[in-house]
């Protein structure tokens, strides 16, 4: 990378950024991290796989590289990279190969392991190719967890680059789940991974990354003590308990330019904490596109989440019925990669419940749908069995929608319990993970609406409230020259 400034580069390697391919908060926050810490005046790259749907839309890109190949095993495979601008000293660098991303999906073939490594792979053999080494290498999820391992044994062009292995969900650990990987097969994550076809399929990614990378984060505070324990530590919590001095939690931020409801081009009326009666309209707007009963007062729930059982949706199909039973509205906003047993539930729902419960799915995450539905909506749901950090919860507070969250992960670090006696907190938090506690919360957030002020203080407060990037930023500043004091060091050993 060009050395033009006396700020340290920084490349991110990620299966998602956002606008081009999002599944979840992943893409969010390599996008907006990127923006604050070009914003700083460093110099940052993206490297992500050029999908197929990416392929076909529309927006400018050169071709930086056209041919360059490398080998797993004997296999030789080429590829090309395409670059973008995404800020002013931020760009992406596509990954090309037909074969490996050519089809639209992101995850959930049947050579996922070969995919993302060859990716890895690909991402370092450009920046060696083109000399563009950066400082330290931020990898995200599973997907970049053989990069520390390729890094730490390189004696030549990465002798000095530091990385950094960021867990945002340690459940995804390869491409197969872990838990039902036969023990013979299971990866020790020791020494070089291997390049046989079907061995890369068993490789654990997570465990490589976490075993190598000079820093390791999760994405909130509280996480990064859950990761330690058996509970959270999803099999690999005594490899983290051994490597705990190089263990950080950073919360993430939500971009405050885009999710704004004062300009947010999404929803049908702007507003801000001083007109919050136009959030109300599009309350009302939002009742007549999806063919809820239009009622002003009638307090409406979201939940636009993956349909997954992490967030939470085994607890909605237990205690829906009885939910409904209060004259309430649900609205749900999701995509159809989602689980289809939890599809199903919904659309059953909306049938059985008339005019109450709506759903709205997309082939791809309808952004514009979850900002009319943060708009419109009283109450957010974010019951998610765990959650590393959730980003959901952050936009829908700057929305006024307040959040009915189970007290685990970065929900327990961004939510507080309402207490209607002393106005505190911001929002309705159950903390034991079971219907009936999630009942009670919800029940709570209900029976407070009935106080129209109050609840209008509590939104306006809850609006007021700030998750910006520019601390978490900063942070990841501090982790990063971390890293790379412990890369020299290391080198030296
Ligand atoms: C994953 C986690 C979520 C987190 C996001 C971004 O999707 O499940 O909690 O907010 O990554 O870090």
């Amino acid at each position: 990378m060009p050395k033009n400034s006396k700020k340290f580069t920084i490349a991110h390697v990620t299966s998602q950024v956002t606008p081009y391919s999002k599944t979840g908060g992943m893409a969010d926050v390599v996008n907006s991290l990127s923006r604050k810490q070009s914003q700083f005046g460093y110099r940052v790259a993206i490297f992500s796989p050029y999908y197929g749907f990416i392929k076909r839309k529309k927006f400018e890109r050169v071709t930086v590289a056209k041919s360059l190949s490398l080998k797993i095993g004997e296999t030789k495979y080429s590829f090309a990279v395409k670059k973008v601008k995404l800020y002013d000293n931020a760009d992406i660098y596509f990954i090309c190969n037909d074969e490996m991303f050519g089809s639209s999906k992101i995850y959930g073939t049947d050579h996922d392991g070969l995919r993302f490594y060859f990716f890895q792979m690909a991402t370092l053999q450009f920046m060696r190719h083109n000399d563009l080494i950066p400082d330290v290498i931020h990898c995200h999820d599973y997907h970049a967890g053989l990069v520390p391992g390729f890094v730490k044994r390189s004696k030549k062009f990465f002798k000095k680059t530091a990385t950094v292995f960021t867990i945002h969900n340690l459940v995804f650990q390869g491409p197969k789940n872990w838990w039902e990987v036969p023990s013979k097969k299971r990866d020790s994550g020791r020494g070089a991974p291997p390049t046989d076809k079907k061995a890369i399929e068993y490789i654990n990614f997570t465990k490589r990354g976490i075993s190598n990378a000079d820093i390791i984060n999760t994405v909130s505070e509280r996480h990064a003590e859950e990761i330690l324990t058996p509970k959270y530590g999803q099999g690999l919590e005594k490899l983290l308990q051994r490597r705990k001095h190089r263990v950080f939690g950073v919360i993430n931020g939500i971009d405050y330019k885009v999710h704004n409801p004062k300009t947010d081009k999404h929803i049908y009326y702007n507003y801000d904490w001083d007109t919050l009666r136009f959030k109300k309209k599009n309350k009302l707007a939002l009742q007549k596109e999806l063919k809820l009963h239009e009622s002003e007062t009638t307090p409406m729930i979201g939940f636009s989440n993956r349909l997954s059982e992490q967030k939470g949706v085994t607890l909605l199909q237990k205690t829906l019925d009885t939910l409904l039973k209060a004259d309430l509205q649900i609205v749900v906003v999701g995509d159809r990669r989602g689980t289809k047993e939890y599809i199903d539930f919904f659309k059953k729902m909306v049938k059985k419940y008339k005019g109450k419960v709506a759903i709205y799915l997309k082939a791809h995450f309808p952004e514009d749908m979850e900002s009319k539905m943060f708009a419109a909506s009283d109450m957010f749901l974010v019951p998610s069995r765990y959650e590393p950090c959730g980003i959901s919860q952050m936009k829908s507070l700057r929305y006024g929608s307040i959040p009915i969250a189970h007290k685990t992960g970065g929900l327990s670090d961004t939510i507080k319990s309402y207490n209607p006696l002393t106005r505190k907190g911001n929002g309705f938090v159950f903390k034991s993970y079971n219907e009936q506690e999630f009942l009670v919360a919800a029940t709570r957030a209900i029976e407070n609406y009935k106080y129209q002020s109050s609840w209008e203080y509590l939104t306006w407060r809850s609006m007021k409230l700030s998750f910006s990037w520019e601390l978490p930023a900063q942070k990841y500043i501090q982790l990063y020259k971390m890293a790379i004091k412990r890369r020299k060091i290391n080198g030296k050993k």
